[in-house]
């Protein structure tokens, strides 16, 4: 289904998010601290959905959870036989042949939806942790660009504990910030990583006492800000391909964007 306007609010609070747009900033908040901030299948479709239709002003997406915890991840109800009220358990409709794998394939890429688009090159997305990150919660702060952490913050990829994968594009970034040997300790063991350790293996960008946590997000938005959108854009997508390309192919790809930026400049001064 492509969809042309916003989700409503009943729809947002259906899948347990809240929406606020101002100017080029949004910010979707994770709502639902009575379950602290677990998620469901709803809530990463309503995500994709997020994604599909903001407004092209928007070039920074907060995401941030209400109350003490970011997420704790998946709600576990999901995986009961009667499932989370209004949903689909986790557990129906499995089966080993080749139209349930298939239709199962098909679910789980449009949850993956849901976290894919944070990575688009024009905007900035920013995780604002405080508390838990457990599994779903962890993998959605991995799809952000950049991680702000209150210094209670918590890590912890549980999915292999509970006998599962970690599969909402988590694994990637994981491994592109960590290396594969940390990866596999972290996810193995699905031990929590704290504040400090996550920015001393860079699975933070900044780690701020849990009272600035706001401000200090706040801070960074402005400063993202200062720079011009289309410029902003373009050096994110060559940045993001950077880790892909070798030397001689990344050096082709700033040549070509600087002329596309450079001939766009010129058409803006009128020369
Ligand atoms: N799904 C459903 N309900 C949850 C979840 C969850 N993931 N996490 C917490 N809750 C509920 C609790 O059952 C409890 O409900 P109750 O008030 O009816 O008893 C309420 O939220 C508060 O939970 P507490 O455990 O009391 O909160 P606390 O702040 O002490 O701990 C923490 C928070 C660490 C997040 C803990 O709740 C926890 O470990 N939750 C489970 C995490 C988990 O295993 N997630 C799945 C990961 S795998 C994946 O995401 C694919």
């Amino acid at each position: 289904m492509v969809e042309t306007a916003l989700p409503s609010k009943d729809d947002l609070a259906a899948a347990g998010l809240r929406l606020e747009i101002e100017d080029a900033v949004a910010t979707i908040t994770l709502s639902r601290p009575e379950r602290r901030n677990a998620m469901t299948g709803r809530t990463w479709t309503t995500l994709a959905h997020v994604g599909h239709t903001l407004p092209p002003s928007v070039r920074i997406v907060v995401i941030d959870g209400e109350g003490s915890t970011f997420s704790s991840g998946i709600d576990l109800a999901m995986f009961s036989p009667e499932g989370v009220e209004g949903e689909t358990s986790a557990l129906t409709n499995i089966g080993d042949d080749a139209e349930s794998r298939s239709a199962l394939d098909a679910t789980i890429a449009a949850y993956q939806e849901g976290f894919l688009w944070l990575r688009r090159p024009d905007i900035v997305s920013i995780a604002a942790v405080r508390g838990h990150a457990i599994g779903a919660g962890f993998q959605l702060a991995l799809s952000c660009d950049l991680r702000v952490l209150a210094d209670d913050a918590q890590l912890c990829m549980k999915e292999p504990a509970l006998g599962l994968v970690p599969d909402l594009t988590g694994t990637k970034p994981l491994v592109d910030i960590v290396g594969v040997s940390r990866a596999i300790e972290l996810c193995l063991t699905a031990r929590k990583v704290g504040a400090a350790e996550a920015r001393e293996l860079r699975l933070a960008e900044l780690v701020v006492d849990g009272s600035e946590l706001e401000s200090a997000v706040q801070d960074l938005v402005a400063a993202l800000l200062a720079t011009s959108p289309e410029a902003a854009a373009a050096t994110k997508e060559l940045l993001l391909q950077a880790p892909h390309n070798s030397l001689d192919e990344q050096i082709v790809a700033e040549r070509r964007a600087q002329a596309d930026r450079l001939n766009a400049l010129a058409r803006q001064l009128g020369v």
